[in-house]
């Protein structure tokens, strides 16, 4: 695909002139003869260049330039200056608002074509590849106690093990059983965080307030002091933790609790993906089935909600794989054996089960699990897949 160029000048004659040029170099060309057309088609055309005249009625060259760096959706475009001007200073003050060269009028049009490539292939080689969008998954436990936290710590530490950038974030503020098996019980990163104005949750402040486990595991914890569950915040301001720390890691896992809150529900509207975590049992059903429905409301027939069931109890009286599957109408993403020695060793170690114990049931089953909610993000995002 030909680059396109945008050329900014108020002087028709010259707009031509440059296009005709351009045009012949097998570029094509969109032209504006003013300083708000030009901020106007720079941001409607998404040109790969901008040349732009200095001297214009409505507004300079510079601030044209100034205004194009100041906004996110240009301020990656190479700027060439282009003017009348020989001084040293005009030259200067281009460069100080932002452009990338320079350029007299009247200009040879081989050496209008050398700069115009060099820029060009100078920002292509520089340019990075469009960040893939990172995922963000949420586990809901069906209600308090029924694995919920391990299956978030473990499919967190399961991407880590595959060398993804892998975050876990506790929003159970007070209840925080994540610092406690990472072996930060004392870390508070989450409620400090939430402390602050909305506007000031940036990713340095997250950055500040993670711990980073051995594992390479990077964590926004909060404590098992109950105390901190009295915090009150806006929900602006766990809207914006999601939102940051989803550019800050390829996959965020986020530990959401039991059930639904004004915050969780807030917050699962934001996850890609879901991991209902139940038990198999009538009590555990009912209230699935339940709160699926409510959840189902967002984005319904997505496919982002799974369906995690955990024995923890080892037992003969449960209730049946397809009775499970037929009362909530979907299939189950993952059973997940009952493990309570290896957990508690995992607990103990402070190192997650998938990683201490990776030839345990419970770690191939929950590896499996992660790369299966890996799978679908991919497949999301447009790739085959694997
Ligand atoms: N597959 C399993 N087999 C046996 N025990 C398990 C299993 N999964 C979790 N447990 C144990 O059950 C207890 C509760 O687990 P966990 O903290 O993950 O649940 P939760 O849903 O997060 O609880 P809470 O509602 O308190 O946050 C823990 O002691 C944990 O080790
Ligand atoms: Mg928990």
């Amino acid at each position: 695909m030909a680059d396109k160029i945008l050329i900014v000048d108020d002087d028709l004659d010259s707009l031509k002139l440059i296009g005709l040029m351009l045009q012949r170099h097998g570029y094509e060309v969109v032209a504006a003869n003013a300083g708000t057309q030009a901020l106007a088609k720079a941001t409607s055309e998404h040109p790969n260049l901008i040349i732009l005249d200095v001297m214009m009625p409505d507004m300079d060259g510079y601030e044209v330039c100034r205004r194009l760096r100041a906004n996110p959706d240009t301020r990656g475009i190479p700027i060439i200056m282009f003017t009348a001007k020989t001084l040293v200073d005009d030259k200067v003050a281009g460069f100080e608002a932002g452009a990338d060269d320079y350029l007299t009028k009247p200009t040879h049009p081989a050496e209008l074509a050398s700069r115009v490539k060099n820029v060009l292939s100078r920002t292509t080689t520089q340019k990075k590849p469009e960040p893939t969008r990172a995922a963000a998954i949420g586990v809901i436990g069906v209600k308090g106690g029924v694995g919920a936290t391990t299956i978030a710590l473990n499919v967190a530490a399961a991407f880590s093990l595959k060398s993804e950038s892998a975050i876990v974030a506790d929003f159970r503020l007070g209840s925080g059983s994540l610092g406690l098996q990472l072996g930060f019980p004392q870390s508070t990163g989450m409620a400090n965080v939430l402390s602050k104005p909305p506007t000031e949750i940036r990713a340095s402040l997250l950055e500040g307030e993670m711990v980073t486990h051995q594992s390479g595991l990077r964590a926004l914890l909060s404590s098992a002091h109950s105390k901190e569950s009295l915090l009150n915040y806006p929900l602006e301001a766990a809207s914006t933790v999601v939102k940051t720390l989803r550019t800050m890691g390829t996959m965020t896992v986020f530990d959401l609790g039991p059930g639904l809150s004004t915050t969780t529900n807030r917050l699962q509207k934001e996850m890609d993906q879901l991991l209902l975590v139940i038990e198999p049992n009538p009590v555990s059903l009912a209230m699935a089935k339940d709160l699926l429905q409510e959840l189902e409301q967002t984005n319904p027939g997505s496919g982002r909600i799974h369906i995690v069931v955990v024995n923890r109890v080892q037992s003969s009286v449960q209730t049946p794989w397809h009775e499970v599957e037929q009362a909530l109408g979907r299939e189950l993403r993952a059973i997940i054996a009952s493990a309570h020695d290896q957990l508690f060793q995992a607990a103990r170690a402070a190192v997650p089960a998938v990683i201490s114990q990776p030839n345990a049931i419970v770690s191939s089953q929950i590896v499996k699990l992660a790369e299966d909610v890996s799978a679908r993000m991919k497949v999301a995002a447009g790739e085959p897949r694997p």
